[in-house]
This record gives structure tokens, C-alpha cells and sequence, in this order.
């Protein structure tokens, strides 16, 4: 009963955050293309810097683009902002659920830094909050005023946040804090940054004075952020699935590459100048350097005592799964914080293994499980049980 509530939690939350992640996804795309598709009107109208003729539905449509002034304020006005609220909100439950909850298991490393659920809780809420005040000053245009020195400061920043966050905490808590971390800044972005400018030039000319226009390039440099946290964002929340990404021993590189290469990639996505195109190569060569780097096997030695037996059989492998797995995959769970098979993996019989025969082998070969290596499974169990398995 409980694993059934548990799992349609996760569920509603994750299928709510995706749905509201593509609307806001989807209007972001939607309006860079849009920004970068204006021409000069055909025929010139007050107040028209550009237009976009579109077919869709069955439809024509025409957008204009257009500065407002006194007396010509739209009667509707649509907003963008509860796509990126909603996105946010339902991340954020969604993580506090798996990464807060049952001890923060999924969040801490014991073998990195031993944390209390509380510590971990109150680390990464720290270390969210702090890194907007941290960006925020970065870009602040008073206090900084030369672009390429924000920028260099933000990569440091971002690159060790990357570092530091796989230190402290399990490489998929790790990397999934990043990403709450990125996403929190994009939230932000919205609300503290983009929205209240747009709303004191509304309220300028509905108050009959000409708005000032300078606020709309700072928003736009927050909203031009935000499309750069789009890539790597998404390959974090789909890391999860992949515990080659975060459970590799280079994990940190890994999300740095990815970054810098899902940035460049928007960038030629984004920029009107097609002479930049030339960013895709570092971009694909950082993605050759990906596959690279998640090959490169680290072997440690620190429990060789016991060499794999060359007849790896079920009765030896079964003395592994019984001390490594089922303190939380059995029908007798001893883990507090699992008290039920998570997924449903019951690992006890033959029959059990072999219908997860993928799923434990990619689990077991990236470490990803046991979990945190809470039960202290060694090298060498690791290679029997997968050699055994494979042979299924
Ligand atoms: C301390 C508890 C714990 C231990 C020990 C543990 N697991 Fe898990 N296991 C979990 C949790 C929690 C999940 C669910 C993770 C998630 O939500 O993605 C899980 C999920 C899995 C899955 C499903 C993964 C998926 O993506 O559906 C497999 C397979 C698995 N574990 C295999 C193992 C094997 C094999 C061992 C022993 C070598 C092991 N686990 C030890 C807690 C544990």
C-alpha cells in the first residue's frame, strides 16, 4: 500500500512537471525563434519594428513586434510566468520527495561526507539560495561592467559548484542539485529580474509617460540566460536515467563538458550571426571527449582481498545479493528508510534476477546501487555478479 501511494506521488509530480517543463520549454523556443524571425514591416506601421507572418492549424497569423506607449496599451496583455512557476514548483516537490524524504538516502555520499538527513537538507536549500545571490552579483550591471568578465566569473562559478556539489553529496544527488540549483536561477530570473521590468514600463505608460526602454535589455540579458540553462538542465533531470553520467568516477567533468557543450549548441541556435556556427565543432568535440571520458575505467583496489572465483555460481552470487541488495530488495527489508522493495525489485531468486538482468547489471557496473554503497559492496562482488549475470 505504501509503495503503491509513494509511487503515484512520484508520478502525478513528475508527469505535472513535465507537462508544465514543455510549456515553458516550449515558449521559450518559441519566442527566440520568433525574436530572430522579424522583418522590416512591407508597409511601415507606427510603432512597428518588425513582422512575422506564420501558417499553423490552418491559419495565418501575424505577429508584430512593437514597443507600447501612452494610449496604446492592449486591453488583454498576456503574460508568460506560471509555465516557469509551475515548472519550478512541481520540480521542487518532486525533489524534495525522492531527495528530502527517507532519510535523504538518494542525496548522501557516507562515503563522501557523512551527512545527517538534516544537514543535507539544510546544505543544498543553503547552497540553492546562496548561488542566486552569488549570479545575481555577477550580472549585476552596476557593479560589473565589462560582459567577458561576468562570463568568466559565472564558468568558474558554475564549474565549481559542479566539483564541490559531487564532493559532498552522491553523484546523482549531486547532479540533480545542480539542476535544481539551475532551474531555481532561471525561476529567478523570471521574477526578480525580467517581470518587474516589464511591469515599470507598463506602468510608466499607463501613466502617460514614454517607459523607459533600457529595462527591456536588461531583462532580455536574463531572459537570453535562461535559454543557456536549458541544455544542460535537461540532460541533468534525464542523467537520471543513465547512472553511467553521475555515477562515473569523472562525473564532474562529464556535467562540465556537457554544459559548456549544451550552451554552445544554443548559442548557434540563438545568435542571428550564422559566422559563429563554428561553435558546433568545440561543441561536437566536447562530445567525442564525453564518450572518452565515461569509457575510462577507475579501478580502486581497496577491497581485493577476495579474487573473483573463476566458476562464479548462483550459490556464491547469492551470498552477495543477500549482504549487498537485500537489506532493501527483499520481502524481509531490515532498511529503515526502505521498508518496501523500491521499484519493486525483489532480488531473492534466480527467476527474480534474471527478469532485471539489465537493469541490475547497469546498476551494479555504475555503481549506482547498492545505494550510496550503504552496504559496503567491493569491487570484486561487483565484477562476479556482473560476469554471472551476463551469463544469463
Ligand atoms: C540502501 C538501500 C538499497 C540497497 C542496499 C540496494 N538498493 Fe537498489 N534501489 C534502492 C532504491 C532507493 C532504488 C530506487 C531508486 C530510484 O528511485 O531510482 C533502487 C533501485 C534499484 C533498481 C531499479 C533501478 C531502476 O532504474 O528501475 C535495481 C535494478 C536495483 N536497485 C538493484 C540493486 C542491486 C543489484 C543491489 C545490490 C547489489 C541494490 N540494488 C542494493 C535502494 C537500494
Amino acid at each position: 500500500m505504501t509503495s503503491a501511494i509513494d509511487l503515484w506521488i512520484e508520478y502525478i509530480l513528475r508527469f505535472s512537471h513535465l507537462v508544465a517543463g514543455i510549456s515553458w520549454i516550449g515558449s521559450s523556443f518559441y519566442f527566440i525563434w520568433l525574436d530572430s524571425s522579424f522583418m522590416p514591416p512591407e508597409n511601415p506601421r507606427h510603432n512597428v519594428e518588425g513582422e512575422v507572418y506564420m501558417v499553423h492549424g490552418g491559419f495565418y497569423y501575424q505577429v508584430d513586434k512593437r514597443k507600447i506607449y501612452p494610449g496604446e496599451i492592449p486591453k488583454t496583455l498576456h503574460w508568460f510566468k506560471w509555465e516557469a512557476t509551475l515548472t519550478w514548483i512541481t520540480g521542487f516537490f518532486l525533489f524534495a520527495f525522492l531527495y528530502y524524504l527517507k532519510g535523504a538516502t538518494l542525496l548522501i555520499n557516507p562515503q563522501a561526507l557523512d551527512l545527517t538527513q538534516m544537514q543535507a537538507i539544510g546544505l543544498s536549500l543553503g547552497l540553492i539560495i546562496g548561488s542566486w545571490f552569488v549570479y545575481d552579483l555577477i550580472w549585476n550591471a552596476n557593479l560589473i561592467k565589462i560582459k567577458a568578465i561576468s562570463i568568466f566569473l559565472s564558468l568558474c562559478y558554475f564549474v565549481a559548484m559542479i566539483y564541490g556539489l559531487t564532493r559532498i553529496f552522491s553523484g546523482r544527488g549531486a547532479f540533480i542539485l545542480m539542476g535544481v540549483i539551475m532551474g531555481s536561477l532561471m525561476l529567478l530570473n523570471v521574477w526578480v529580474r525580467i517581470l518587474p521590468g516589464q511591469a515599470k514600463m507598463l506602468k510608466e505608460a499607463l501613466a502617460g509617460q514614454v517607459p523607459d526602454y533600457s529595462v527591456s535589455l536588461k531583462s532580455k540579458v536574463r531572459s537570453v540566460h535562461n535559454t543557456y540553462f536549458i541544455f544542460p538542465v535537461l540532460f541533468i533531470m534525464l542523467s537520471n536515467h543513465y547512472p553511467g553520467t553521475y555515477g562515473h568516477p569523472y562525473n564532474w567533468i562529464l556535467l562540465i563538458i556537457l554544459s559548456v557543450s549544451g550552451a554552445m549548441v544554443r548559442h548557434t541556435m540563438v545568435t542571428k550571426n550564422t559566422k559563429e556556427r563554428w561553435l558546433l565543432i568545440p561543441a561536437a568535440i566536447g562530445m567525442m571527449a564525453l564518450v572518452f571520458v565515461s569509457s575510462i575505467q577507475v579501478k580502486s583496489n581497496a577491497n581485493s582481498e577476495m579474487p573473483p572465483p573463476s566458476q562464479v555460481d548462483f550459490a556464491y552470487v547469492r551470498t552477495i545479493v543477500e549482504a549487498r541488495c537485500q537489506r532493501c530488495h527483499s520481502t524481509h527489508n531490515t532498511d529503515e528508510n526502505f521498508k518496501v522493495p523500491p521499484k519493486d525489485v525483489v532480488l531473492e531468486t534466480e527467476e527474480q534476477l534474471r527478469k532485471h538482468k539489465d537493469l541490475i547489471i547497469k546498476q551494479v557496473e555504475n555503481k549506482a546501487m547498492p545505494l550510496a554503497n550503504l552496504t559496503s559492496m567491493t569491487d570484486n562482488e561487483r565484477e562476479a555478479l556482473i560476469k554471472w549475470m551476463k551469463t544469463l
